[in-house]
């Protein structure tokens, strides 16, 4: 396994980065490398370095991480929205090459960072890294904690689901509802070349998508622009936020080694601690939700397993670990009963879809990082057999970008960049291929 998933990390590679998956996502993804750098790490930690630098490396002065980096190598019929959609060559603040997209992804970077650091905090140029990472993943923070804090009480706004990373979750139905579709022969999707359709979004979906980061474009990219009506999304993500303040606790140990004072940024991330609680905390269910912040809350609302991704951090009020993990074993996610992994969506609600992407698949990152939360909360023997069921699973599939979380049958692409990291970094846990 540890060769078939070093196997794939190395087809994958282009040039300084790796790309998720040669058929379906030909460029470098923002959370992708973050990923894909946490399971280099074990194999060549330089590879893993430069992974994220080359990422940063199309910071746009305003701080934001471009959820794409376009290879230029790559014609633009084999992914879409191609570069000439997005046109950031031209948008304020931009990089003038290499071309990117112009919305952003979970911010997992300054926890990748830090986990690379770890692996081989010895190797000459790991400091070095650290040093230079420091400003670029402080300045990411910045612009996520002001310019997106449309919500105004500290927490990020996202302006496209995309930027979730759950692209199709039915969290975003409702608010997606008031998105003007763009004309379907306005556009061509990519993405059916290679993917199964019923394993994708919905075509209605798809023109919401392109609508909305159409009006984006057209505004400068500016995140407080008025937007027409139609054409206008705002929500606080449960899942996007509990990875920034996982990321502002990796800041704190980054500080520490670079000799400064980790306490400003330990304190800032219990605060958004605080505020995630009192924002996105539903009691009732025992799950975070998201907020919609251009209308009113969705009745009855859906619950993803974003929700659930708070399970990570390290201080939480008393009682939301417990009744999170309660949530992953109960019957909304099934965990250990109905399904070997964490499906991405609520089993009980209507909209759940075992095969749809983000609509009720489990995807393997989500998976990773619950297991960090599990045993972060003193469950190991949980995470022990999560672990398990995520390398049966990942090596049954050819390292499958999605799977049916009841039966593990592989969905979406195989060799896909994240799955064959994470199962390196698992496996390396236990000393094999070292
Ligand atoms: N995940 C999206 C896609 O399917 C957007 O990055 O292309």
């Amino acid at each position: 396994m540890w060769r078939g998933a070093a196997a794939v990390l190395a087809a994958n590679r282009t040039g300084a980065s790796t790309v998720p998956s040669r058929s379906l996502y030909p460029h470098q993804w923002s959370w992708d490398s973050a990923f894909i750098a946490i399971g280099l790490r074990r194999l060549d930690p330089a590879r893993a370095r430069r992974e994220i630098e080359t990422l940063f490396a199309a910071q746009w002065a305003d701080g934001r991480v471009p959820h794409i980096v376009f290879n230029p190598a790559v014609p633009l019929d084999a992914y879409f929205p191609s570069p000439d959609f997005w046109r950031s060559s031209h948008a304020p603040g931009a990089p003038a090459a290499p071309e990117t997209s112009g919305i952003v992804q979970p911010p997992v970077h300054a926890l990748a960072v830090w986990l690379v650091h770890r692996a081989a905090p010895r190797e000459p140029g790991s400091l070095a890294f650290l040093a230079r990472m420091y400003p670029k993943l402080v300045a990411w923070h910045r612009y996520l904690s002001e310019a997106r804090d449309l919500g105004g009480a500290g927490l990020a706004a996202l302006v496209h689901p995309w930027e979730s990373g759950m692209d199709n979750s039915p969290c975003w139905d409702a608010p997606l509802a008031r998105v003007v579709p763009a004309p379907r022969d306005s556009y061509r999707r990519a993405d059916l070349d290679h993917g199964s359709a019923e394993d994708r979004p919905t075509d209605l979906d798809y023109g919401r998508y392109v609508r909305l980061a159409a009006a984006y474009r057209d505004s400068g990219y500016a995140d407080r622009a008025e937007r027409p009506d139609g054409a206008r999304f705002a929500v606080e993500d449960p899942g996007f936020n509990a990875l920034l303040i996982a990321s502002e606790y990796a800041l704190a140990a980054i500080a520490a080694e670079l000799g400064e004072d980790p306490g400003p940024r330990t304190r800032r991330a219990r605060e958004l601690t605080g505020v995630l609680v009192e924002r996105l905390w539903e009691p009732g269910a025992g799950l975070f939700l998201s907020r919609d912040l251009e209308g009113k809350a969705a009745k009855p609302p859906e619950y993803g397993a974003a929700g659930l991704l708070p399970l990570l951090l390290p201080w939480l009020p008393e009682g939301i670990a417990e009744a999170l993990r309660a949530s992953l074993r109960g019957p909304r996610f099934g965990l250990g009963t109905r399904n070997l992994l964490v499906p991405s969506h609520d089993l009980t609600s209507p909209a759940q879809d075992p095969r749809r992407y983000w609509r009720g698949p489990a995807w393997f990152n989500v998976n990773w990082l619950l297991l960090r939360g599990l045993r972060q909360h003193g469950d190991p023997v949980g995470a022990a057999a999560l672990r398990d069921a995520f390398l049966r699973t990942a090596g049954a599939t050819a390292f499958a970008e999605y799977v049916d979380p009841a039966t593990g049958r592989g969905l979406g692409a195989r060799e896909f960049g994240w799955t064959a990291a994470l199962c390196l970094d698992l496996l390396a846990e236990e000393g094999v291929g070292e």
